[in-house]
Protein backbone atom coordinates (compact mmCIF):
# COMPACT_ATOMS: atom_id res chain seq x y z
CA UNK A 1 0.00 0.00 0.00
CA UNK A 2 1.42 3.14 -0.74
CA UNK A 3 0.19 5.46 2.67
CA UNK A 4 1.03 8.66 3.64
CA UNK A 5 1.16 10.20 7.15
CA UNK A 6 -2.49 12.15 6.82
CA UNK A 7 -4.15 8.73 6.65
CA UNK A 8 -4.76 8.46 2.25
CA UNK A 9 -3.68 5.59 0.30
CA UNK A 10 -2.72 6.23 -3.25
CA UNK A 11 -4.18 3.78 -5.55
CA UNK A 12 -4.65 5.82 -8.56
CA UNK A 13 -1.08 5.88 -10.98
CA UNK A 14 -0.30 8.54 -13.50
CA UNK A 15 2.32 8.11 -16.32
CA UNK A 16 3.65 10.55 -17.99
CA UNK A 17 4.65 8.92 -20.89
CA UNK A 18 6.95 11.73 -22.71
CA UNK A 19 7.27 16.01 -21.80
CA UNK A 20 7.05 16.48 -25.24
CA UNK A 21 3.50 18.06 -26.80
CA UNK A 22 2.70 18.42 -30.92
CA UNK A 23 -0.17 21.67 -29.38
CA UNK A 24 1.45 25.21 -27.25
CA UNK A 25 -1.13 25.57 -25.01
CA UNK A 26 -1.06 29.14 -24.06
CA UNK A 27 -1.58 28.19 -20.00
CA UNK A 28 0.71 25.50 -20.71
CA UNK A 29 4.04 26.25 -22.68
CA UNK A 30 5.68 28.86 -24.70
CA UNK A 31 5.15 29.06 -28.28
CA UNK A 32 8.79 27.70 -28.63
CA UNK A 33 8.47 24.40 -26.50
CA UNK A 34 10.82 23.65 -23.81
CA UNK A 35 14.07 21.64 -23.36
CA UNK A 36 12.87 18.48 -23.62
CA UNK A 37 14.07 15.51 -21.88
CA UNK A 38 16.79 13.51 -23.92
CA UNK A 39 16.01 9.34 -25.09
CA UNK A 40 18.21 8.05 -22.44
CA UNK A 41 16.76 10.47 -20.09
CA UNK A 42 13.48 8.76 -20.61
CA UNK A 43 11.92 5.63 -19.11
CA UNK A 44 12.60 2.94 -22.08
CA UNK A 45 8.82 1.11 -22.54
CA UNK A 46 10.07 -2.36 -20.69
CA UNK A 47 11.17 0.08 -17.41
CA UNK A 48 7.54 1.87 -17.80
CA UNK A 49 5.87 -1.93 -17.80
CA UNK A 50 8.29 -3.03 -14.70
CA UNK A 51 6.83 -0.19 -12.67
CA UNK A 52 3.71 -0.21 -13.53
CA UNK A 53 3.86 -3.70 -12.19
CA UNK A 54 5.38 -2.79 -8.65
CA UNK A 55 2.88 -0.43 -8.23
CA UNK A 56 -0.19 -2.67 -9.25
CA UNK A 57 1.26 -6.34 -7.63
CA UNK A 58 2.91 -4.96 -4.92
CA UNK A 59 1.25 -1.01 -3.45
CA UNK A 60 -1.73 -1.36 -4.34
CA UNK A 61 -2.29 0.20 -7.03
CA UNK A 62 -5.64 -0.30 -8.80
CA UNK A 63 -6.06 2.55 -11.73
CA UNK A 64 -3.23 3.71 -14.32
CA UNK A 65 -3.26 7.00 -16.26
CA UNK A 66 -1.31 7.78 -18.97
CA UNK A 67 0.10 11.38 -19.48
CA UNK A 68 2.42 12.95 -20.89
CA UNK A 69 3.08 15.96 -22.37
CA UNK A 70 1.21 14.61 -25.00
CA UNK A 71 1.09 10.76 -24.69
CA UNK A 72 -0.04 9.49 -28.10
CA UNK A 73 3.73 11.13 -29.19
CA UNK A 74 4.76 7.72 -27.35
CA UNK A 75 5.75 5.40 -30.30
CA UNK A 76 5.51 2.54 -27.72
CA UNK A 77 2.38 3.60 -26.55
CA UNK A 78 0.49 0.57 -27.56
CA UNK A 79 2.28 -2.33 -26.68
CA UNK A 80 2.77 -0.08 -23.30
CA UNK A 81 -1.08 -0.56 -22.41
CA UNK A 82 -1.07 -4.41 -23.85
CA UNK A 83 1.72 -5.36 -21.32
CA UNK A 84 0.05 -3.52 -18.59
CA UNK A 85 -3.48 -4.77 -19.19
CA UNK A 86 -1.84 -8.45 -18.76
CA UNK A 87 -0.76 -7.62 -14.87
CA UNK A 88 -2.84 -9.19 -12.73
CA UNK A 89 -4.33 -7.83 -10.76
CA UNK A 90 -5.49 -6.37 -13.97
CA UNK A 91 -5.34 -2.36 -13.69
CA UNK A 92 -8.15 -0.05 -15.12
CA UNK A 93 -5.97 1.71 -17.55
CA UNK A 94 -7.20 5.43 -19.17
CA UNK A 95 -5.18 8.25 -20.87
CA UNK A 96 -5.45 12.05 -21.01
CA UNK A 97 -4.72 13.03 -24.40
CA UNK A 98 -5.26 16.03 -26.46
CA UNK A 99 -6.65 13.81 -29.35
CA UNK A 100 -4.47 14.99 -32.31
CA UNK A 101 -3.70 11.25 -33.72
CA UNK A 102 -6.64 9.44 -31.55
CA UNK A 103 -8.95 9.19 -34.88
CA UNK A 104 -6.12 6.42 -35.79
CA UNK A 105 -5.00 4.98 -32.51
CA UNK A 106 -8.45 4.34 -30.76
CA UNK A 107 -9.57 1.46 -31.89
CA UNK A 108 -6.08 -0.07 -31.55
CA UNK A 109 -5.44 1.03 -27.93
CA UNK A 110 -9.10 -0.28 -27.15
CA UNK A 111 -7.92 -3.75 -28.62
CA UNK A 112 -4.69 -3.11 -26.42
CA UNK A 113 -6.74 -3.09 -23.32
CA UNK A 114 -7.30 0.99 -22.77
CA UNK A 115 -11.06 1.26 -21.12
CA UNK A 116 -11.11 4.93 -21.41
CA UNK A 117 -9.85 8.69 -22.44
CA UNK A 118 -10.19 12.30 -21.70
CA UNK A 119 -9.67 14.53 -24.15
CA UNK A 120 -8.63 18.39 -23.59
CA UNK A 121 -10.44 20.75 -25.67
CA UNK A 122 -11.12 24.62 -24.94
CA UNK A 123 -13.43 25.36 -27.44
CA UNK A 124 -14.86 23.77 -30.97
CA UNK A 125 -14.07 27.45 -32.40
CA UNK A 126 -11.58 26.49 -34.63
CA UNK A 127 -9.87 30.30 -34.39
CA UNK A 128 -10.36 30.03 -30.73
CA UNK A 129 -8.72 27.19 -30.58
CA UNK A 130 -5.94 28.05 -32.39
CA UNK A 131 -5.25 31.24 -30.33
CA UNK A 132 -5.34 28.90 -26.96
CA UNK A 133 -3.18 26.14 -28.58
CA UNK A 134 -1.40 28.14 -31.06
CA UNK A 135 -2.05 24.84 -33.67
CA UNK A 136 -4.86 24.63 -36.39
CA UNK A 137 -5.62 21.58 -35.32
CA UNK A 138 -9.21 21.66 -34.14
CA UNK A 139 -10.96 19.17 -36.77
CA UNK A 140 -8.48 16.41 -35.71
CA UNK A 141 -9.15 16.52 -31.87
CA UNK A 142 -13.00 16.55 -33.10
CA UNK A 143 -12.09 13.22 -35.41
CA UNK A 144 -10.50 11.78 -32.39
CA UNK A 145 -12.97 12.49 -30.21
CA UNK A 146 -15.81 10.70 -32.21
CA UNK A 147 -13.55 8.05 -32.94
CA UNK A 148 -13.00 7.51 -29.20
CA UNK A 149 -16.80 7.08 -28.69
CA UNK A 150 -17.00 5.04 -31.51
CA UNK A 151 -14.04 2.41 -30.37
CA UNK A 152 -15.84 2.05 -26.55
CA UNK A 153 -13.37 4.08 -24.94
CA UNK A 154 -16.25 5.71 -22.57
CA UNK A 155 -17.12 7.64 -21.11
CA UNK A 156 -15.38 10.13 -23.25
CA UNK A 157 -14.63 12.98 -21.19
CA UNK A 158 -13.71 16.43 -22.09
CA UNK A 159 -11.89 18.98 -20.27
CA UNK A 160 -11.93 23.12 -20.85
CA UNK A 161 -9.92 25.22 -19.02
CA UNK A 162 -11.41 28.57 -19.09
CA UNK A 163 -8.74 31.84 -20.05
CA UNK A 164 -9.82 35.34 -19.71
CA UNK A 165 -10.56 37.17 -22.92
CA UNK A 166 -9.62 33.70 -25.29
CA UNK A 167 -13.11 31.43 -24.52
CA UNK A 168 -14.26 32.54 -21.26
CA UNK A 169 -17.69 33.02 -22.45
CA UNK A 170 -17.99 29.83 -24.24
CA UNK A 171 -19.12 27.69 -21.22
CA UNK A 172 -22.66 27.10 -22.35
CA UNK A 173 -21.98 26.80 -25.85
CA UNK A 174 -19.21 23.95 -25.03
CA UNK A 175 -21.64 22.30 -22.74
CA UNK A 176 -24.68 22.19 -25.22
CA UNK A 177 -21.80 20.92 -27.87
CA UNK A 178 -20.98 18.08 -25.13
CA UNK A 179 -24.39 16.89 -24.51
CA UNK A 180 -25.51 16.97 -28.22
CA UNK A 181 -22.15 14.68 -28.79
CA UNK A 182 -22.58 12.53 -25.61
CA UNK A 183 -19.20 13.73 -24.23
CA UNK A 184 -18.66 14.22 -19.89
CA UNK A 185 -17.53 17.83 -20.18
CA UNK A 186 -15.78 19.15 -17.67
CA UNK A 187 -14.49 23.00 -16.79
CA UNK A 188 -10.64 22.94 -14.48
CA UNK A 189 -9.74 26.06 -12.83
CA UNK A 190 -6.22 26.70 -14.03
CA UNK A 191 -3.41 25.97 -12.29
CA UNK A 192 0.09 27.59 -11.62
CA UNK A 193 1.71 25.35 -13.47
CA UNK A 194 2.77 27.07 -16.72
CA UNK A 195 5.99 27.35 -17.83
CA UNK A 196 5.96 30.69 -18.11
CA UNK A 197 4.64 31.01 -14.54
CA UNK A 198 2.37 33.83 -15.83
CA UNK A 199 -0.47 32.29 -13.51
CA UNK A 200 -2.29 34.84 -11.82
CA UNK A 201 -5.28 34.15 -9.37
CA UNK A 202 -7.07 37.13 -9.90
CA UNK A 203 -7.00 36.55 -13.50
CA UNK A 204 -8.10 32.67 -12.95
CA UNK A 205 -11.94 32.09 -14.00
CA UNK A 206 -13.37 30.52 -11.36
CA UNK A 207 -15.75 27.46 -10.71
CA UNK A 208 -18.06 29.81 -9.24
CA UNK A 209 -18.14 31.94 -12.35
CA UNK A 210 -17.98 29.06 -14.36
CA UNK A 211 -21.32 27.70 -12.76
CA UNK A 212 -22.89 31.14 -12.92
CA UNK A 213 -22.69 31.30 -16.74
CA UNK A 214 -23.35 27.84 -16.99
CA UNK A 215 -26.85 28.55 -15.03
CA UNK A 216 -27.36 31.04 -17.61
CA UNK A 217 -28.56 28.11 -20.07
CA UNK A 218 -28.64 25.22 -17.99
CA UNK A 219 -30.51 23.73 -14.81
CA UNK A 220 -27.64 22.35 -12.88
CA UNK A 221 -28.48 19.96 -9.88
CA UNK A 222 -25.44 18.74 -7.61
CA UNK A 223 -24.90 15.13 -7.80
CA UNK A 224 -25.09 13.13 -4.90
CA UNK A 225 -21.43 13.62 -2.75
CA UNK A 226 -20.73 10.06 -1.97
CA UNK A 227 -20.80 9.38 -5.89
CA UNK A 228 -17.67 11.66 -5.83
CA UNK A 229 -15.27 9.14 -4.15
CA UNK A 230 -11.31 10.79 -4.79
CA UNK A 231 -12.65 12.24 -7.80
CA UNK A 232 -10.82 15.61 -8.57
CA UNK A 233 -14.35 16.47 -10.62
CA UNK A 234 -17.40 18.29 -8.62
CA UNK A 235 -20.70 16.89 -10.90
CA UNK A 236 -24.10 18.57 -11.72
CA UNK A 237 -26.81 16.81 -13.68
CA UNK A 238 -28.00 19.10 -16.53
CA UNK A 239 -31.41 19.87 -16.92
CA UNK A 240 -32.36 16.94 -14.89
CA UNK A 241 -29.77 14.54 -16.54
CA UNK A 242 -28.56 11.97 -17.75
CA UNK A 243 -26.24 13.90 -19.34
CA UNK A 244 -23.50 15.70 -16.38
CA UNK A 245 -20.85 18.15 -16.63
CA UNK A 246 -17.91 18.37 -13.92
CA UNK A 247 -15.40 21.61 -12.50
CA UNK A 248 -12.30 20.81 -11.24
CA UNK A 249 -11.75 23.05 -8.80
CA UNK A 250 -8.06 22.71 -8.02
CA UNK A 251 -7.33 26.15 -6.58
CA UNK A 252 -10.93 27.41 -4.52
CA UNK A 253 -11.75 23.77 -3.74
CA UNK A 254 -9.13 21.59 -3.88
CA UNK A 255 -9.52 18.09 -3.04
CA UNK A 256 -6.22 17.21 -1.31
CA UNK A 257 -7.75 15.52 1.70
CA UNK A 258 -9.56 12.79 -0.55
CA UNK A 259 -6.49 12.97 -2.88
CA UNK A 260 -5.61 8.95 -3.98
CA UNK A 261 -3.13 10.30 -6.61
CA UNK A 262 1.11 8.90 -7.49
CA UNK A 263 2.67 10.19 -9.95
CA UNK A 264 5.80 8.51 -11.99
CA UNK A 265 6.99 11.74 -14.64
CA UNK A 266 8.69 10.15 -18.09
CA UNK A 267 12.60 10.23 -16.08
CA UNK A 268 11.08 7.90 -13.96
CA UNK A 269 10.64 10.19 -10.84
CA UNK A 270 7.75 9.66 -8.20
CA UNK A 271 5.94 12.58 -7.66
CA UNK A 272 3.56 12.14 -4.12
CA UNK A 273 1.77 15.20 -5.72
CA UNK A 274 1.49 17.64 -8.87
CA UNK A 275 2.35 20.17 -6.57
CA UNK A 276 5.14 18.57 -4.55
CA UNK A 277 8.73 20.17 -4.63
CA UNK A 278 10.31 16.67 -3.88
CA UNK A 279 10.87 13.61 -6.80
CA UNK A 280 12.60 10.24 -6.10
CA UNK A 281 14.52 9.05 -8.50
CA UNK A 282 13.69 5.00 -9.36
CA UNK A 283 15.16 5.07 -12.67
CA UNK A 284 18.22 5.60 -11.01
CA UNK A 285 17.22 2.56 -8.63
CA UNK A 286 16.47 0.21 -11.33
CA UNK A 287 19.35 1.41 -13.86
CA UNK A 288 21.53 0.49 -10.63
CA UNK A 289 19.81 -3.12 -10.32
CA UNK A 290 17.45 -2.67 -7.70
CA UNK A 291 14.85 -5.36 -7.30
CA UNK A 292 11.04 -5.13 -6.78
CA UNK A 293 11.10 -4.88 -3.36
CA UNK A 294 13.91 -1.88 -3.46
CA UNK A 295 11.77 0.08 -5.90
CA UNK A 296 8.51 -1.06 -3.76
CA UNK A 297 10.14 0.76 -0.75
CA UNK A 298 11.53 3.57 -2.22
CA UNK A 299 8.23 3.91 -3.79
CA UNK A 300 6.42 3.90 -0.58
CA UNK A 301 8.84 6.06 1.40
CA UNK A 302 8.42 8.59 -1.50
CA UNK A 303 4.39 8.39 -0.87
CA UNK A 304 5.15 8.72 2.90
CA UNK A 305 6.54 11.92 2.88
CA UNK A 306 3.01 13.35 0.59
CA UNK A 307 2.49 16.83 2.33
CA UNK A 308 -1.24 17.40 3.34
CA UNK A 309 -2.33 19.89 0.74
CA UNK A 310 -1.36 21.75 -2.85
CA UNK A 311 -0.26 24.77 -0.56
CA UNK A 312 -1.73 27.06 -2.90
CA UNK A 313 -3.25 29.12 -0.55
CA UNK A 314 0.09 29.40 1.80
CA UNK A 315 1.58 32.77 1.23
CA UNK A 316 5.11 31.15 0.93
CA UNK A 317 3.39 29.03 -2.07
CA UNK A 318 6.22 28.42 -4.85
CA UNK A 319 4.99 26.50 -7.79
CA UNK A 320 7.28 23.31 -8.81
CA UNK A 321 10.35 23.42 -10.85
CA UNK A 322 8.77 21.51 -13.40
CA UNK A 323 5.94 22.64 -15.49
CA UNK A 324 2.37 20.47 -16.06
CA UNK A 325 3.86 18.82 -19.33
CA UNK A 326 6.85 17.00 -17.74
CA UNK A 327 4.59 16.45 -14.75
CA UNK A 328 1.79 14.83 -16.63
CA UNK A 329 -1.14 16.38 -15.44
P1 LIG B 1 -10.98 10.83 -14.14
O1 LIG B 1 -10.59 9.55 -13.50
O2 LIG B 1 -11.55 10.62 -15.49
O3 LIG B 1 -11.86 11.72 -13.29
O4 LIG B 1 -9.61 11.59 -14.38
P2 LIG B 1 -9.01 12.94 -13.88
O5 LIG B 1 -9.97 14.05 -13.99
O6 LIG B 1 -8.40 12.72 -12.57
O7 LIG B 1 -7.80 13.12 -14.93
P3 LIG B 1 -7.44 14.15 -16.06
O8 LIG B 1 -6.12 13.70 -16.57
O9 LIG B 1 -8.51 14.30 -17.06
O10 LIG B 1 -7.23 15.49 -15.29
C1 LIG B 1 -8.17 16.52 -15.22
C2 LIG B 1 -7.59 17.69 -14.43
O11 LIG B 1 -7.43 17.31 -13.08
C3 LIG B 1 -6.21 18.15 -14.93
O12 LIG B 1 -6.15 19.55 -14.94
C4 LIG B 1 -5.30 17.58 -13.91
O13 LIG B 1 -4.13 18.34 -13.79
C5 LIG B 1 -6.15 17.69 -12.67
N1 LIG B 1 -5.65 16.77 -11.66
C6 LIG B 1 -5.45 15.44 -11.78
N2 LIG B 1 -4.92 14.95 -10.65
C7 LIG B 1 -4.80 16.00 -9.80
C8 LIG B 1 -4.30 16.15 -8.49
O14 LIG B 1 -3.85 15.21 -7.85
N3 LIG B 1 -4.33 17.39 -7.96
C9 LIG B 1 -4.81 18.47 -8.63
N4 LIG B 1 -4.83 19.65 -8.03
N5 LIG B 1 -5.27 18.36 -9.88
C10 LIG B 1 -5.26 17.16 -10.46
N1 LIG C 1 -4.16 24.35 -15.17
C1 LIG C 1 -5.22 23.50 -15.27
N2 LIG C 1 -5.31 22.52 -16.19
C2 LIG C 1 -4.30 22.41 -17.04
N3 LIG C 1 -4.11 21.56 -18.04
C3 LIG C 1 -2.90 21.83 -18.60
N4 LIG C 1 -2.31 22.86 -17.98
C4 LIG C 1 -3.16 23.25 -17.00
C5 LIG C 1 -3.12 24.26 -16.01
N5 LIG C 1 -2.10 25.10 -15.90
C6 LIG C 1 -5.08 20.53 -18.38
C7 LIG C 1 -5.06 20.12 -19.81
C8 LIG C 1 -5.46 18.66 -19.75
C9 LIG C 1 -5.25 18.23 -18.33
C10 LIG C 1 -4.33 17.09 -18.15
O1 LIG C 1 -4.75 19.35 -17.66
O2 LIG C 1 -5.98 20.86 -20.55
O3 LIG C 1 -6.82 18.47 -20.07
FE1 LIG D 1 0.19 19.94 -24.73
FE2 LIG D 1 -1.45 19.37 -22.73
FE3 LIG D 1 0.33 21.32 -22.44
FE4 LIG D 1 -1.70 21.66 -24.16
S1 LIG D 1 -1.87 21.35 -21.90
S2 LIG D 1 0.47 22.14 -24.57
S3 LIG D 1 -2.04 19.65 -24.92
S4 LIG D 1 0.80 19.16 -22.67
Amino acid sequence: MLLDTYGRTATDLRVSLTDRCNLRCTYCMPEEGLAWLDKPELLTDDEIVRLVGVAVTRLGVTEVRFTGGEPLLRRGLTGIVARCAALTPRPRLSLTTNGIGLARLAAPLREAGLDRVNVSLDSTDPDVFERITRRRRLDDVLRGLEAAREAGLTPVKVNAVLMPGLNDTEAPGLLAWAVEHGYELRFIEQMPLDAQHGWDRERMITAEQILESLRTRFALTPEQAESRGSAPAERWLVDGGPHRVGVIASVTRPFCRACDRTRLTADGQVRSCLFAREESDLRGALRSGADDDELAGRWRAAMWGKKAGSGLDDPEFLQPQRPMSAIGG
